[in-house]
């Protein structure tokens, strides 16, 4: 497997989108998936579909055994400690949902605060908003600056003793910053913080390493990783799925019920409740063995020069705006067109087969502090090729003329 004809391995490339090849520059909305998840989804289904950890037929037994393989996968790849922290959720806002409520009915009392950023997707806001309406939490925002970044300063200043938890994102899904987050962590382990990264954006771009991050929780969104869709993961630190208590009740998740009592599984399974998305978690091995075969550095570098290949065109075009300028940054390039609304410029792009995102992108307050409704958005995968910003770059020109601009 080459990086360079990847898309071939790509079943959705073959088809062309208003006559024209797909140009799909909205991976950090959702990645393509390559032939082999799509294979090993439907093979799985064909010839091996069975719920997991209930029946004893050969079936589910087999399938069972093949779900845990999938938790030894991402263990393995994320390098956690115990194959045991790491619970399969439905994407990453339910693991940040199961953090802010789990940690939160345990942990936070009125007043306490909850530490994140004002660069931040509604899945690390809006759950820590109901934690804060339920116990009177208080949610405290570092400021991003002109650049898109968040200034580890900024942080610190924040800090103080009724400080519960840092939850802040690896990578902006709109700016593309990357995070100090080796140093948020650092610095909050000096307080004795727990930290939750988003790492919805982090994780199909940049090598992890959660025991050398030490960070405490770690969200993913396995559709975002060229996986199925339906499907994350949360990463959590063994000693706090030791205390926490489970997220959702159920099916699974239970040791013993009885009309007066109920106790519960242990971990992972306790935070597993009902029906579990198998043929996804199945099929997500081989999304992780895709990433492995090409190699995530060489993806990162070869993302890397496509995306400062697109910076540098679109800074050449004196209409076009590319919001925030981070020294650290992946993948995403989100732009404003003076005169021309991003809903309009995403439309008039897809009739030349060409794939970005417009709105807010869930980043409403980062948008307020932009003082901008929305923008446009292109976001690159390890299928994306220089020709395809030079396609982009003439379908925004295209663009410029019916506007008159
Ligand atoms: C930074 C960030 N966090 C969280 C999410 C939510 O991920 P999901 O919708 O897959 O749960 C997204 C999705 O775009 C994101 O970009």
């Amino acid at each position: 497997m080459n990086i360079k004809n990847i898309k071939s391995e790509f079943p959705i490339f073959k088809q062309k989108i208003n006559g024209k090849p797909l140009v799909y520059l909205d991976s950090a909305n959702s990645s393509q998936k390559p032939q082999v998840v799509i294979n090993r989804l439907s093979n799985f289904y064909e010839t091996e579909f069975s719920n997991v950890g209930r029946s004893v037929h050969s079936l589910a037994v087999k399938a069972t055994n093949r779900f845990e393989d999938s938790r030894d996968k991402v263990k393995n790849y994320l390098n956690a400690k115990h194959r045991e922290e790491i619970i399969f959720t439905k994407g990453a806002t339910e693991s940040i949902n199961l953090v802010a409520s789990s940690f939160g009915e345990k942990f936070i009392e009125e007043g306490d605060e909850i530490l994140t950023t004002e660069l931040e997707h509604h899945s690390n806001y809006v759950p820590w908003h109901f934690l804060r309406k339920k116990k009177g939490a208080i949610i405290k925002f570092a400021p991003v600056n002109d650049r898109g970044e968040v200034e580890i300063d900024e942080i610190r200043k924040l800090i103080n003793s009724k400080t519960k938890i840092i939850a802040i994102t690896h990578i902006s899904n709109v700016t593309g910053t990357i995070m100090p987050v080796e140093k948020i962590v650092e610095l909050a382990k000096e307080k004795k913080i727990p930290v939750l990264i988003d790492g919805t954006q982090g994780a199909p771009h940049l090598s992890l390493d959660v025991q050398k991050l030490d960070c405490d929780f770690y969200a993913i969104s396995c559709h975002k990783m060229y996986g199925p869709n339906g499907l994350g993961i949360l990463y959590a630190k063994k000693k706090w799925l030791e205390e926490l208590p489970p997220y959702q009740g159920g099916g699974g998740m239970i040791s013993e019920v009885q009309k007066d009592k109920v106790t519960f599984a242990s971990f992972p399974t306790k935070f597993e409740a009902g029906t579990m998305q198998t043929p996804e978690v199945v099929a997500f091995s081989e999304a992780i063995k895709f990433i492995e075969d090409l190699g995530i550095k060489n993806i990162q570098n070869h993302e890397d020069q496509i995306l400062e290949y697109g910076i540098e065109k679109l800074k050449k075009n004196n209409s076009v705006k590319i919001i925030g300028d981070p020294k650290e940054r992946v993948s995403v390039m989100s732009f404003t067109i003076k005169g021309i609304h991003p809903h309009d410029i995403a439309t008039i792009l897809d009739e030349d087969g060409v794939a970005i995102r417009a709105g807010h992108h869930c980043c409403q307050i980062l948008h307020d502090k932009l003082g901008i409704p929305a923008t446009a958005r292109a976001s690159i995968g390890v299928y994306n090729s220089k020709e395809d910003i030079d396609i982009l770059c003439n379908a925004i020109d295209k663009c410029k003329k019916v506007f008159n601009i």
